[in-house]
């Protein structure tokens, strides 16, 4: 198994982005210098008994002297890590699982449900040749992104629409790859969306309640086409779009 390592975290700042949504930035050394866009840690939110679990997220992007992390506050965890100060230490586990193929793409359309979209500003960093489309219900659940292409649900920035509206033959065709990432309905729905002939482009960042991690617990299975399941911790949380049985995770109502 992958050494998993524990890192002292220092607070280096945090900032409410969005109504509800934070930027948390951590100074943390050498050791985070390696990540891969796509990739996760965990944290540690709190020092007390509870919540007892730490906190899956997405690396949002690397820093100077460490990365930032953006979340949204949706519980108990999110909540507390929302309240803490620059200044303060966090244990904090990763980089974890595994991350987006980045490996000799040429170009890449990033298409992000919400705040889906956040782990985008990684691999906007890693790529040169990136077009991204977010969809989201209003503008206060739209991640700032530069050169992203928005529609929101209300129209109250970007078109009218949902998604899938901006997601054209044409647009779909002239990239090399194609990241999703957002709400498991609104994944599934631009999967369908996608020619079938054009599905092998198509990675998907997949979610899950999570307990340890790294792939001890057995917590956080997503199923796959060929039978069975696999773990999003440890054997995602990216995943090819063929591989994953849609109708059975949508069904299983993460
Ligand atoms: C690999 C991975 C990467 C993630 N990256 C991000 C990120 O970049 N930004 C971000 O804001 N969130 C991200 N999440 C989701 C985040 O981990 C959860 O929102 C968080 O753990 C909720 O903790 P809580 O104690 O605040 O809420 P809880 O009290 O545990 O739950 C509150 C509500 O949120 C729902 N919820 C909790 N965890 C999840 C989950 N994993 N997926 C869907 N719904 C959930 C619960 O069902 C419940 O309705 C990620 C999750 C995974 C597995
Ligand atoms: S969270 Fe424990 S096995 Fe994935």
């Amino acid at each position: 198994m992958k050494e998993v390592r524990e890192v002292n975290c220092v607070v280096k700042s945090i900032n409410e982005v969005l109504p509800g949504v934070f930027s948390i930035s951590f100074v943390s050394g050498s050791i985070f210098t390696n990540a891969q866009p796509g990739q996760f840690v965990q944290v540690e939110v709190s020092g007390d008994a509870f919540p007892v679990t730490r906190r899956p997220i997405t690396i949002n992007r690397l820093t100077e002297d460490g990365f930032e992390l953006l979340f949204d506050v949706v519980g108990r965890g999110t909540r507390t890590l929302s309240c803490v100060e620059p200044g303060e230490v966090l244990r904090v586990l990763g980089p974890l699982g595994h991350g987006w193929q980045i490996d000799k793409q040429k170009s890449w359309l990033l298409v992000g449900g919400g705040l889906g979209a956040a782990g985008f500003a990684f691999i906007q960093d890693s790529e040169e040749s990136v077009q991204i489309v977010i969809g989201a219900s209003s503008a206060d659940r739209v991640v700032p992104l530069q050169n992203s292409t928005i529609i929101t649900e209300d129209g109250s920035i970007g078109s009218k629409g949902l998604v899938t509206d901006l997601l054209t033959d044409e647009l779909v065709k002239s990239v090399d790859s194609i990241a999703i990432c957002g709400p498991v309905a609104m994944m599934e729905a631009v999967w369908n969306k996608i020619a079938v002939d054009q599905r092998h482009k198509v990675q998907v960042s997949s979610e899950s309640r999570m307990g340890c991690g790294w792939g001890v617990c057995d917590g956080c299975s997503i199923p796959m086409a060929s039978g069975g399941y696999k773990k999003c911790c440890k054997e995602g949380p990216v995943f090819l779009g063929k591989d994953i049985d849609w109708k059975r995770w949508k069904e299983a109502g993460l």
